[in-house]
């Protein structure tokens, strides 16, 4: 036995598979080898939380408490862990105060031992009440410090350097931390770094300190030995299937190279290559889930633009959706611009997603042209205090026309927050009274009870619900990506839409190819301008319109949520109609012509197809 054994924590059931295959793992794709896992004498087991919690009810149709009493049940002896999100739980906004209380202590009784708390800004704000709960279901508290760097590249400079990061392990320490994590999502911690940064928080922490952290760039393996050798208590790693690429270091080589030092993990090289063989067979089947397969499996580009691995899918499907894939390069310069205007949010879940989306939009349209209601939010101070402050132009354009303010405030963001799970038990108490059930209702008000209808049998499972991981390798994926063609020149009939990905407006210009009748539509949000050309009739879609009225046709897939206005209201062109989510964002769509509403054609929760009739107006 070593004198100092490096603890391992596996990721395996939890990040591993949120990194490489959209988390979408199945339970009985993981029951095989948990008691075995079990077995394998790891320090704790990532298990839960993150992504996991949306992804199992919005595409798996599986239970996430179920799955954690079954992980419970079938791992007894090892640590189980979950990442939780601060005051945003599992979901992507805060909650009131009342829904962490009730969240963290349901977590606690139904079977998980370390919660790992972070925020995305590091802002105690948003980490306090979490904090306080864990304390108070007395299971372990792990403060996980968000890693970030600015244009550099490396540990120091005017922001991110020792004393940052000293100074929150400090904060983090006063909240009851249990232990203190290095959180680098995105594997920008070089090595040299973390030896210095491990050194300084060992010297400082009586607590011990646990390193997590992603192979994106290249650099996790020997930033994780770096930081052994520095004297870090725990590491993060996973089989090896599922390791490497935008994942964590792969244990076995992580236990070879230990072996015989004084920090020697302990673990069975041979046993975990069995539980890795085992993945082998599993893992083929969510193969349409991997990002392309490109020949490298790093990316040293994120040592520049600082992305985190599922944020670049992301950008790239966006770009995609605007026919502009060709600026990938543009808006991978543009986010650090981007992100040095908005105070140098650390790049983690939402703010990746915010600092991504507003840089495509920077690139396509403009520098703030358009802004995101997700960045004003984020910039009137709801998601809370950034690192740097904010540019005093950006703030100023970001909130001219922002309902809720023109000036920031200045208080913890959910001090402002009603209490929610009355609400929500109210709302499902047709469903189930179950407090599992009324957390999934609580966190995703529209997936959550889509979900719930079908756990209790009121609703059919959908078939690709049921197909994820369980579609056979031969099964062609669907075609994602349309061939980008060459571009003839607009015709005078070509008509703009605006198309809305991830919470961002695109105008995607659409012009019939010798059709007879030439649709007409308001353009860029303004109303329709009267031309020479013989007015048309807008082709309807739907029986219930008339020959003179406007439909309004979703422009992307998506879930409605709820409409803005009732039927028989008079609205413009251009006001607040409806409300559609797709990936994860909010999109609030603008009415398309001016009139009297003369039917809203859907009902909330409503999966909404590209194309399909979102309302009638009558002009
Ligand atoms: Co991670």
């Amino acid at each position: 036995m070593a004198d100092n054994p490096v603890k391992i924590s596996d990721t395996t059931f939890r990040d591993a598979h949120q990194s490489l295959i959209a988390t979408r793992l199945r339970i009985e794709d993981m029951e095989p080898i948990a008691a075995e896992m079990d077995s394998m004498g790891f320090y704790s087991m990532e298990v839960w939380g993150g992504a996991t919690f949306d992804v199992t009810t919005r595409f798996l149709g599986e239970d996430p408490w179920e799955r954690l009493r079954t992980f419970r049940k079938l791992i007894p002896n090892t640590k189980l862990s979950m990442l939780l999100r601060g005051q945003s739980l599992v979901g992507y906004r805060a909650y009131a105060d009342d829904v962490v209380h009730a969240f963290v202590q349901h977590s606690a009784e139904t079977g998980i031992d370390i919660f790992r708390v972070f925020d995305a800004l590091n802002d105690v704000w948003n980490l306090e009440t979490a904090a306080a709960e864990v304390v108070k279901s007395g299971k372990h508290l792990q403060m996980a410090i968000c890693y970030s760097v600015t244009e550099s590249g490396r540990l120091g400079g005017d922001i991110f350097n020792l004393d940052y990061f000293l100074g929150k392990a400090r904060q983090f320490v006063e909240l009851g931390a249990d232990s203190i994590a290095i959180k680098d999502m995105a594997g920008l911690l070089a090595p040299y770094d973390a030896f210095e940064l491990v050194t300084a928080l060992k010297a400082e922490l009586k607590v011990p300190l646990q390193l997590h952290t992603h192979y994106t760039s290249g650099m996790a393996s020997m930033t994780a030995l770096k930081a052994i050798e520095a004297g870090v208590d725990i590491v993060d790693a996973c089989l090896s299937p599922l390791a490497l690429r935008t994942s964590q270091p792969a244990v076995e080589p992580l236990v070879v190279t230990l072996r015989d030092t004084e920090r020697d993990s302990g673990l069975d090289f041979d046993k975990l290559v069995k539980m890795s063989d085992y993945l082998e067979t599993a893992l083929p089947r969510y193969k349409s889930f991997m990002e392309s397969p490109r020949a490298a499996v790093i990316d040293p580009r994120v040592l520049k633009h600082q992305i985190p691995g599922g944020m670049t899918s992301n950008l790239v499907s966006q770009l995609r959706e605007a026919d502009a894939l060709d600026r990938l390069d543009d808006v991978l310069s543009e986010i650090p611009k981007t992100r040095k205007d908005l105070g140098y949010p650390p790049l983690v879940t939402p703010t990746s997603q915010m600092v991504g989306s507003q840089s495509v939009s920077n690139v396509l349209f403009g520098r703030y042209k358009m802004v995101s209601g997700q960045v004003k939010d984020y910039v009137y101070g709801l998601y809370g205090r950034p690192p740097a402050p904010i540019e005093s132009e950006v703030m100023q354009t970001a909130l001219k026309d922002y309902e809720k303010g023109q000036t920031p405030i200045s208080e913890k963001p959910s001090a402002t927050l009603e209490p929610e799970m009355d609400r929500a038990r109210d709302a499902v108490k047709d469903i189930s009274s179950d407090t599992g059930d009324v957390l999934i209702y609580a966190l995703y008000p529209t997936t959550g009870l889509k979900f719930l209808h079908i756990k209790h049998g009121q609703e059919e499972m959908p078939e690709d619900m049921k197909n994820v991981g369980r579609v056979t390798p031969t099964t062609p994926a669907p075609q994602k990506q349309a061939a980008v063609q060459e571009t003839p020149a607009a015709s005078e009939f070509a008509r703009t839409f605006n198309v809305f990905v991830d919470g961002e407006r695109f105008e995607v210009v659409v012009d019939p190819v010798g059709g007879e009748e030439r649709p007409q539509a308001p353009q860029g949000g303004k109303p329709a301008k009267q031309s020479e050309k013989p007015k048309q009739k807008v082709k309807t879609s739907h029986p219930d319109a008339g020959p003179d009225d406007v439909v309004m046709p979703a422009p992307m897939p998506g879930l409605l949520l709820r409409y803005l206005v009732e039927e028989g209201a008079a609205v413009n062109t251009g006001d607040s109609l409806v409300v559609m989510e797709a990936m994860k964002m909010e999109n609030t769509l603008p009415a398309t012509a001016s009139g009297t509403v003369k039917k809203l054609t859907l009902v909330a929760g409503a999966s909404v197809k590209k194309g399909d009739v979102l309302a009638i107006i009558t002009p």
